[in-house]
């Protein structure tokens, strides 16, 4: 069975063909970030319009790629939440018009599930139930894959993002936007000793994560430095906030799933692609004898291959839409 991915959420304009759920095809991922980059981040107005000129050559590409028409298709899914709402709106009215024009069916994806479903993309073996640790630019939670269709989140961020974090303290040591990727290559020049930041501590849910205080403690130590003409060594820095991000995430990812009984995590979102995170995670599970699915680095971030994959779990569970779907800004994964 061959789906049609389509996925518009952010500043990737992109589209995929996907075979039965595992095997990519087509992969095509045209990206805005160059762009985005001179107002320091995403301007929603700007992704809408590119998304518009963009997706039909992106979506012609992702067929001509792999030598296959429309009619090869037997499904088209589409990200339709959460995200920009100007953005998605164009990847939702694109596979809407397509599948009522070509007669398909039409299959609406969370777009943070089709980030977990990256893994299924990296790793043939991975079956549900797991724990997955999806920490993006805009998410991070902890979730129990139940099935491939069926999630419990069982910890979230009570503010920023991992991501936010690692942009916004970026940011701040006047890395270009993203800036996730360049404190992940800083940090390999750097000594993670100098400088020791804040484990926040959240009250409640033990498995509820809070990056602002790290990141307003960042960004307060750079600017006391400028202020007193003294210059912070940025690779240090990068290394400090880099394990310290991680440490907070694997800490609390292998908790729950000790807690609950689980000795499969996979890890999904912009920031799995983080060397840091991946290096941590990778050491914690091998001391307690969890198995650890990582997604390829291709997949890390969004695109369109992701978006086919979860579809296919979607469509063969009969989860499916007509054309009064409609784009959603924000809705929880447990909500889809
Ligand atoms: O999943 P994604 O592409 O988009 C969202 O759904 O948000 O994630 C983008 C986030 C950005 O915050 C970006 O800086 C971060 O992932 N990211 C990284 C790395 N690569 C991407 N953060 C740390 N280290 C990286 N290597
Ligand atoms: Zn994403």
């Amino acid at each position: 069975m061959l789906i049609l991915g389509i996925e518009s959420s952010c500043d990737e304009t992109a589209a995929s063909v996907v075979k039965d759920g595992r095997e990519i095809l087509s992969n095509v991922v045209s990206t805005q970030i160059e762009e985005h980059r001179k107002y320091g981040g995403v301007v929603p107005e700007i992704a809408s319009r590119r998304h518009c000129e963009n997706i039909l050559g992106v979506v012609e590409k992702a067929l001509s790629d792999c030598e296959k028409k429309l009619s090869d298709i037997d499904a088209i899914a589409v990200t339709y939440a959460p995200g920009l709402i100007g953005a998605l709106l164009v990847g939702v009215s694109f596979a809407k018009g397509l599948a009522m024009s070509a007669n398909k069916p039409l299959v609406p994806v969370h777009h943070i599930a089709g980030h977990i479903a990256s893994n299924y993309l990296s790793h043939s073996e991975l079956q549900p139930p797991y724990l997955c640790l999806v920490a993006s630019g805009g998410h991070s939670h902890i979730v129990e894959v139940l099935s491939y269709t069926d999630f419990r989140i069982i910890g979230r961020t009570r503010d920023d993002a991992a991501g936010e974090c690692f942009d916004k303290c970026a940011r701040a040591m006047g890395f270009p936007y993203p800036g996730g990727v360049h404190i992940d290559k800083a940090s390999k020049l750097g000594d993670a000793s100098e400088f020791k930041l804040p484990h926040p501590k959240v009250a409640g849910n033990e498995f509820d994560f809070s990056f602002s205080g790290l990141k307003t403690n960042v960004i307060n130590m750079i600017h006391n430095a400028q202020q007193k003409n003294i210059q912070l060594n940025f690779n240090n820095l990068s290394a400090s906030i880099q394990n310290t991000i991680s440490d907070i995430l694997t800490e609390k990812t292998i908790n729950a799933a000790k807690s609950l009984g689980y000795s499969t995590i996979a890890v999904a979102g912009g920031v799995s692609a983080n060397s840091g995170v991946r290096a941590a995670m990778e050491k914690a599970c091998t001391e307690n004898n969890f198995k650890l699915f990582l997604p390829n680095l291709s997949l890390c971030g969004d695109n369109g291959a992701m978006i086919g994959c979860q579809g296919y779990y979607n469509y063969i569970n009969n989860i499916t839409a007509d054309e009064s779907l409609n784009a959603i800004a924000t809705l929880s994964l447990e909500n889809k």
